[in-house]
């Protein structure tokens, strides 16, 4: 890492009150960098919790914008603007009217990766490591998940007196780690146990022996006694696997686990971001009140 980068970085992190806040599918030096590193679920939760005026987020928009909605007074900044989830797009204000007026007793799910203006019309937000234990905290019937559908097939698998409405979203990324490339992986390492984002399609998760957040996978093979593992989520993962587990070996199934969203955040561009302070996330005010509420509603049914 380049140091005097560092120490920059280091510096103004001081001089102007910014807390770096990034997810684990970021470089491994903007994790190196970073006060909190985590799942979308802990970077919200500690979105809350830190004191410092101003965020500096290391991941995508949604997450800049979570962390926005629940720190209204705080400045947010995002290490690249272009940073974005597709999948957070995949699903439209119509399409959840529509469904709402065919169901009465019914709860739209919004996954965290979406954007502010499908949470404002949603009930209740989830992350992957949250998703089945908010969902069963509800009360309706009839559970609209949006907008991944992968991570809604998996929990209503778990929840089987709920009937879901699924949505068709995707992530493109843990879409294309398929299940021969997984069986080809555990051909080559018999012993390995594989380890699964519940983004994945379900033939992937059925041939997987623990399924859970990015947090939860490396919490997993950190307190595991195997010594191998096959990783099925984004390669940025690896890098807090192998600091905490140096002793164990980690394999991909293949060369398309990469976020390119996610790696537009560099070291540089976080120092870039620092100096301007730019570029700032804002929403409008109608927005910052209704998408506030689901997130608050999980943060609360998650507890
Ligand atoms: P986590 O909930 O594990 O942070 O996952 C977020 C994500 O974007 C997965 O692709
Ligand atoms: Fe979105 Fe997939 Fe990238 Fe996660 S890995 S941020 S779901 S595109």
């Amino acid at each position: 890492m380049d140091n005097e980068i560092v120490s920059r970085i280091k510096a103004l992190k001081k001089e102007k009150d910014v807390v770096i806040l990034a997810h684990y599918y970021v470089d491994g030096e903007v994790q190196e960098l970073a006060d909190y590193v985590g799942d979308s679920f802990y970077l919200a939760k500690v979105a809350t919790k830190v004191k410092e005026a101003n965020i500096l987020f290391g991941g995508v928009s949604f997450m800049g914008e979570s962390a926005k909605l629940l720190n209204p007074e705080k400045k947010v900044v995002m290490a690249d603007q272009l940073a974005d989830c597709p999948m957070a797009h995949m699903v439209t204000k119509e399409r959840i009217a529509e469904v709402r007026s065919e169901y009465d007793d019914l709860a739209v799910v919004c996954y965290v990766n979406s954007t502010a203006e499908i949470k404002s019309v949603s009930d209740v937000c989830v992350t992957s490591s949250n998703a089945l234990k908010v969902v069963s905290n509800l009360t309706e019937k009839n559970i609209f998940f949006v907008p991944d559908n992968n991570l809604g097939r998996y929990i209503a698998t778990k929840l089987p007196d709920k009937h879901f409405i699924f949505n068709d979203g995707f992530c493109h990324v843990h879409k294309s780690i398929d299940k021969e490339a997984v069986e080809r992986a555990k051909k080559l390492c018999p012993t390995a146990e594989v380890l699964t984002h519940p983004e994945c399609t379900m033939d992937v998760l059925e041939i997987s022996d623990f399924i859970g957040s990015t947090s939860e996978i490396i919490d997993y093979a950190t307190a595991s006694t195997k010594k191998e593992f096959i990783i099925c989520t984004e390669m940025g993962v690896f890098f807090e696997l192998m600091q905490k587990n140096p002793d164990k070996k980690f394999y991909s199934v293949g060369h398309r686990q990469f976020c390119p969203n996610m790696k537009l955040v560099t070291i540089d561009k976080v120092l870039e971001a620092l100096e301007s302070m730019e570029p700032e996330v804002t929403l409008p005010d109608d927005i910052m009140e209704s998408a506030r509420k689901p997130l608050e509603r999980m943060l609360e049914l998650a507890k």
